[in-house]
């Protein structure tokens, strides 16, 4: 394999006049975690369906694992693994079962002695032989991830893999991704719109905005970048906008909804300054961010990841917590 994992060169995908992904370029060197983050609708997914081969380019040219994802389909799929956002495991076979529809799927023979030594990783051995049906949602995600290395890939892709996951599940996963990616040498390819799991997990994180590169760097690098702290205020009342911008301090004043985001050289003299110039009992709410991911998505798109595309996900965490409940 190359140096480089996967090699975007100005990828673009449009639907009909919807252009989904407009000219991105990023490389991901080999043995890394890259994650790609952004709001839903972003175009995240699509990114993932370009890259797995899934869907055709509408222009620009990628390579993954060293082969031209348009010319040698077959062989960019032998040596990756995808874990989807929505579940693909069949619940009325067992974990066994599903490793054996797996292999069959990947045409693999030689396969037995690998899944052994996975189940042992995930410490789901003494499970093998029960229905997926029964399996708790964090028991699912690393079956799916076993299957997804069951091939020996070099790379992985995971598509939003902590989706509608409990704090706890989720940072189990942070440290199985981790572990995988460190013991078994593969190359990870995420997104998430948790912008504190790519914090978390990545070497590098690209902001993806409406099919566009925000920003792409080191988690530190990206965080340098953001100069000041960013203070979410909410009033119970509307506020004057010139007044909030005469607070000693403050260098941008932005309105999202009910909520005024102000930029601030430090919060920590801002804060006194501001019950001079607001009365406390007008105040409902007051977050304070330091210099985070999350800032620096305001920085570029001054809006918060989570309210960007707020609507779709409300029905996939739905979706999310009737799969739980199934299991
Ligand atoms: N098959 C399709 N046909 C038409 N439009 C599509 C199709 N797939 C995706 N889109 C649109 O492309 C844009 C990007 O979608 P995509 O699913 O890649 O976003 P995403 O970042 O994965 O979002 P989410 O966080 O909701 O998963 C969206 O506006 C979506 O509606
Ligand atoms: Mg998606």
């Amino acid at each position: 394999m190359t140096e480089d994992a996967i090699v975007a060169n100005g990828i673009t995908k449009a639907y009909g006049s919807m252009t989904a992904v407009d000219h991105v370029s990023f490389r991901v060197p080999s043995g890394g975690i890259f994650g790609l983050v952004g709001p839903n609708g972003a175009g995240k997914t699509t990114i993932i369906k370009v890259l797995t081969g899934l869907s055709d380019l509408t222009g620009g040219n990628a390579q993954v694992a060293g082969f031209d994802v348009r010319k040698y389909p077959m062989e960019v799929k032998q040596r990756i693994g995808w874990v989807a956002a929505e579940v693909i495991l069949d619940d009325d076979f067992s974990g066994w079962e599903n490793l054996w529809l797996q292999a069959k799927f990947q045409r693999v023979s030689e396969w037995k002695g690998r899944a052994k030594q996975l189940l042992d990783y995930f410490a789901l051995s003494a499970f093998k032989d029960n229905k997926v049906g029964t399996y708790s949602t964090g028991m699912r995600k690393k079956l799916e991830i076993a299957l997804a290395l069951l091939h020996e890939p070099q790379i992985i892709f995971m598509d939003e893999p902590t989706i509608g996951l409990d704090p706890g599940t989720r940072r189990m996963l942070w440290e199985l991704i981790t572990g995988v990616n460190r013991e078994y040498g593969i190359t990870i390819f995420l997104t998430s719109h948790y912008i504190e799991e790519a914090d978390a997990l990545c070497s590098q994180v690209a902001i993806l905005d409406q099919g566009k590169i925000a920003a792409m760097g080191s988690p530190n690098d990206l965080k340098a970048r953001v100069q000041g702290d960013y203070i979410e205020l909410e009033t119970g009342e509307p506020v004057n906008e010139t007044r909030l911008l005469a607070i000693p301090g403050v260098r941008e004043v932005r309105a999202q909804g009910r909520t005024w985001i102000l930029k601030v050289d430090r919060s920590e003299e801002f804060l006194p300054s501001l019950f001079d110039h607001v009365k406390p009992d007008l105040i409902h709410k007051i977050n304070v961010e330091k210099p985070s991911l999350e800032s620096v998505f305001m920085q570029l798109t001054g809006k918060r990841i989570d309210q960007a595309g707020a609507e779709v996900q409300d029905y996939r965490k739905f979706y999310a917590n009737v799969r739980r409940a199934r299991g």
